[in-house]
């Protein structure tokens, strides 16, 4: 697995990353994405309270936390799909909490659901399209030759139906397909969910190069192994953020580990 030693998220490696992305990258001086005393309902049930946290360029950030946590409430809320009650969810200095997901979208979110949805009659090049968005300044700008190079088994497959892919071969088309839109911040729900072991360290991997191409990644995890790729830890609990500091830290706090994620 990865170690925890990556470079300070306020430098992150660029390589690949336009002139332009970088000098966006670097002037701004407000995080990517900022929540702030968020409260979010499913009907009548509050399930997020209070939720706060900041996201800086060129981070990857860890949500964590038990079964129902509110980890997966939390990024659906930021994409526009669980409406937010209370707070403000506010992406590169524009509020964002009262757009609907599909603007949400094209501001350059991308977000992988726990459910990996692909077309399963459509071929691998073919799904890769339904993802295609504009370029953006301040992204990495994906073309599908460029993807193929950070998914080589994808490349493999290029013409097979998607419903002819194993279950992590689909979860990396489907972060490949959101890639297709090439968002600045990528959002990925439990990304090891479900995989074998071997893909789970390709997984890891990929989205280690994806921070060093300039993108700003928030994922999700019950498994702190994985998660311990990551720049910092925001631990949720019962819908509150009960933990925030840095992945090397929270290695360090054995009693923290087991209040908040031990079985
Ligand atoms: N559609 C829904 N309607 C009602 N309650 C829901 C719905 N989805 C989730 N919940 C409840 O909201 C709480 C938070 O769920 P959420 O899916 O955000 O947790 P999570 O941290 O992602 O958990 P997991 O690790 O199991 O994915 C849980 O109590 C869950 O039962
Ligand atoms: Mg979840």
């Amino acid at each position: 697995m990865p170690s925890t030693n990556h470079p300070h998220p306020e430098e992150p490696a660029l390589a690949g990353v336009s002139k332009d992305a970088r000098s966006t990258c670097s002037s701004k001086r407000v995080p990517l994405l900022a929540l702030s005393a968020v409260d979010a309902y499913y009907g009548l049930a509050q399930i997020l309270f209070a939720v706060a946290f900041e996201v800086r360029h060129g981070e990857i950030v860890a949500l964590l936390g038990r079964n129902g946590a509110g980890k997966s409430t939390t990024l659906k809320s930021i994409v526009g799909l669980v409406r937010v009650a209370k707070g403000e969810i506010v992406v590169a200095g524009q509020r964002i909490d009262h757009l609907p997901a599909n603007r949400i979208s094209r501001l350059g979110i991308g977000y992988v659901p726990e459910d990996r949805r692909i077309f399963t009659d459509l071929t691998v090049a073919e799904n890769l399209e339904v993802g295609r968005q504009p370029a953006r300044a301040g992204a990495p700008h994906w073309t599908i030759e460029r993807l193929f190079h950070l998914f080589p088994n994808l490349a493999e497959m290029r013409n097979r139906p998607g419903g002819r892919m194993s279950g992590g071969e689909q979860q990396m088309l489907t972060i490949a397909r959101t890639l297709m839109g090439n968002p600045r911040l990528l959002l990925l729900d439990e990304p090891s969910e479900g995989l074998a072991p071997k893909i789970v360290e390709q997984m890891a991997d990929t989205i280690l190069r994806l921070k060093e191409e300039g993108l700003t990644v928030v994922l999700s995890e019950q498994n702190l192994h994985f998660a311990m790729l990551s720049d910092r830890a925001i631990i949720l609990e019962k819908g509150r953020v009960r933990y925030s500091g840095t992945m090397a830290e929270l290695a360090r706090q054995e009693d923290v580990q087991l209040a908040y994620l031990g079985a």
